[in-house]
Parts: structure tokens; sequence; C-alpha cells
């Protein structure tokens, strides 16, 4: 079967988050940005994760079949939902799970919010990996702990980000430290974790008493040559310390539906959860996440690996562009996710002049790598690649204009 991933889909006055909020507080908003708006100047939205891409035929066809069912009562996901779970993560990640092992929520943002406080107390320390996608720290702070970062280093032979152990090892082993918040492929830098570093991470973690939440969002977006390990597949005593984040929104398109899984083996740490969800008054779930996850999951593969084909041909594209026009920019080495970490320090700008030019000159809106941790952004901005490559084309051309 063949996709048309070049085909720019209007998604203007669709509700998109993407295509409507111009994040910049206090400089720009949409108002100002009006004029601009249509036609050739309109803002070209390369920053919040989710695809321009309309999703994978099966899912479509299950979610009529559900709109045909005409009646839209409280809904409990079927047996089959939760096989297609365990199937998926078999299948993919030879990682056996348990049916029962799977709790549902309405995103894995909200789950690290209700699970936050159930796992630790205020005043504890968890551990982030900045630079770190903005909400695992919301999360920590609204439960009343202490962010405690073990930055992630560039290495510059690699051109890619490593841990540093001894750092981690150094936080882990405060008595404070409760918890840490591992994103496993890594948004923003774009890791995909090797088996020797989860081990690593996780032993440490273990041997300090430290929860691991492994967020696995990203999991099955990944480049050739390399390979996704579920932190909780590594061997049962890492599963019994271990809560798992999945979802199928990020791999199949499907964020408005409010759908993703919470894996967790051990029985206490799952009670916890379940509870948590039941004194939110959470009961339920919306219909239509479960429907089109067991969709994409049965017979969504084909979809996904022609969209991972062209997103690593979109950043391909991008890392050439910028090495003919604007050598002084260097894009992360990316190895899972569609979103690419490039430094454009070699610009010489200050972030807000950098800012400045990319959305208000050239009306191309990226995300601000200082909203992944102030020291270790400063310089960088975060581009969603998941995009029609006529419309990354268009974005370079405008933003080689404004910089170059
Ligand atoms: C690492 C990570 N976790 C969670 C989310 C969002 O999850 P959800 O939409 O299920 O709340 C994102 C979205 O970009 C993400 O990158």
């Amino acid at each position: 079967m063949s996709f048309d991933f070049d085909k720019i889909v209007d998604r203007e006055n669709t509700g998109s988050v993407k295509h409507k909020t111009i994040k910049k507080d206090g400089i720009y908003s949409q108002t100002d940005l009006a004029d601009a708006k249509y036609g050739e100047d309109r803002v070209l939205q390369l920053w919040v994760a989710d695809m321009d891409f309309p999703v994978a035929q099966p899912i479509l066809d299950a979610l009529h079949s559900k709109v045909d069912e005409t009646i839209f009562g409280y809904y409990t996901p079927e047996q089959s939902f939760f096989d297609s779970v365990v199937d998926w993560c078999g299948r993919r990640y030879n990682w056996e799970i348990d049916k029962d092992w799977i709790k549902l929520s309405p995103g894995v943002v909200p789950a690290l919010y209700i699970m936050m406080p159930q796992y630790t107390k205020p005043g504890d320390k968890v551990i982030v990996q900045r630079p770190i996608y903005p909400p695992f720290e919301g999360s920590v702070k609204a439960a009343g702990c202490e962010v405690t970062s073990n930055d992630l280093v560039y290495n510059k032979e690699t051109n890619r980000y490593e841990m540093d152990f001894d750092d981690l090892e150094a936080k882990a082993s405060d008595p404070d430290c409760t918890a840490a918040i591992l994103c496993s492929p890594h948004n923003p830098v774009g890791r995909v974790w090797t088996r020797e570093e989860l081990t690593r991470f996780a032993e440490i973690c273990m041997r300090n008493n430290v929860l691991i939440i492994s967020d696995e969002i990203h999991c099955d977006l990944i480049y050739d040559g390399h390979k996704f390990i579920a932190m909780a597949s590594l061997s049962e005593e890492i599963a019994d310390k271990t809560i798992t984040c999945m979802a199928s929104s990020k791999t199949f398109n499907l964020a408005a539906l409010k759908c993703s899984q919470i894996i967790i083996s051990n029985e206490e740490l799952r009670q916890k959860f379940t509870d948590a969800i039941a004194n939110l008054g959470l009961y339920g779930i919306n219909g239509f996440g479960p429907i089109a996850t067991e969709a994409a999951y049965n017979h969504g593969e084909e979809w996904l690996d022609a969209v991972l084909k062209y997103v690593q041909e979109n950043y391909l594209f991008v890392k050439d562009y910028f090495a003919e026009h604007l050598p002084q920019v260097n894009i992360v080495q990316p190895e899972g996710t569609y979103l690419l970490w490039v430094d454009f320090s070699g610009l010489g700008l200050a972030q807000t002049d950098l800012v400045d030019k990319l959305l208000g000159d050239a009306k191309v809106h990226f995300n601000d790598g200082v909203s992944f941790g102030e020291a270790t952004g400063e310089g960088f901005m975060r581009i969603n690649i998941a995009s029609p490559r006529p419309l990354l084309k268009k974005a370079l051309d405008r933003i080689i204009r404004v910089l170059a």
C-alpha cells in the first residue's frame, strides 16, 4: 500500500493546539500574527509533538464503526483491547506482560501528575534528565517535590547525548531522592537508550531504592539501526521497581483521543495507581481511545513502517539543507522520535533574538530550547519533522532567508 505523506492537510480551525497557540508569553500572540496568518506568511507550525499526517485507514474504519453504533453510553474496554496491547508488547519489544498489569489513563501527562503524590511525599527529590519534556518537572513540583536534574551530557564525537552515571549515583544516593522519571526514547534529544545504559540506570535506582517511572510514549518511533528496549523487560526485579507509561498516541497520531496505558507488574504499586484514579472519580475512559488503539496495534504496522521511513527521510532532508545553507547549525543525531534537537548556538544569537528571528521574522514556530531546561536548552530549538516535506522545505527556505 502507498501513502501520500507529502500531502498538506489544512489543520487551521480544527481545534489543533499546534495550529492555534503561539506560545511566546508576552511577546507574540495569535492576534499580533493574524495579519501574517494567511497566504505566504502564515506561521508554519513545527512545534507540538503530533503529526501533520492523517491516521491509518484501519483506525479510521474502527472509529467510523464506533460512530455508527449511534449510542455512546458509559464505556469499558473489551478484552480484545487488552489482548492487542499484550500482543504489541510481546511482538515488538519481546516484553511479556499480563493483561491485569495494564491500567488506563487519559494521557501519560495526567498519569504522571496522578501517580507522583502516590509514590513520593512532599519535599522528596525526583530525578529527571535535562534537557527534558517540561511536564516531567511540572508533575514533580505539583506533588510538592523538588526536581533534581541528572543533566544529559553532549558528546561531540558521536553528536549525541549520554547519561552521566556518576552524577546519577550521587543524586540517587541522597536519602531524600525517591523517584526518577526516565524518558525512553528521550524527548527532546532523540536517544534510544541501549540495554547497557538502561541496565546501569536501573541498577543505580534499585541500589538506592529509587522508583523508576519510565515514560516510553515514543517507543515505536525508532530509526533504522536502533532498537527500543522496555525498561521493565530487562528483568523481573527491575520490573518490580518500574512503572511504564505507553500509548498509541504518538505512534499513530491519536493524541486527541486521550488514552494511554500505564503498565505496572508490582501489585502494591499498581493498587496505589488504581486507587488514585478512583479517588479522582476517573471511572471509565473515552471509548474512542481503546477502539483506535486496538485497531492501530492490530492493523497499523504497515502505516507505521511507512511513516518511520518518511520521517527518517525528512531528517536527512533537513540535515542536508542546513549543511548546505547554514552549516553553523548542528542537528543532534536522532535515534528515535520525530523531534529534532537542533543547536543554533553557532550563530552567536541570544536566545530571545533567535526566537524573534524564527517566529517573528521567518514565521516559523519551533519549540524554544530553554523550555526544556534553561541551562541545557540555551541555543537550541526543537523541530517537529512529522510534517509533509514541502512544508518543511518552505519553513527552511524562510529561516535561511532570515538567518543566513
Ligand atoms: C515524553 C512525553 N511524554 C508524554 C507526552 C504527552 O503524553 P499525553 O498526550 O499522553 O499526555 C509527550 C508529548 O509530547 C512526550 O513527549
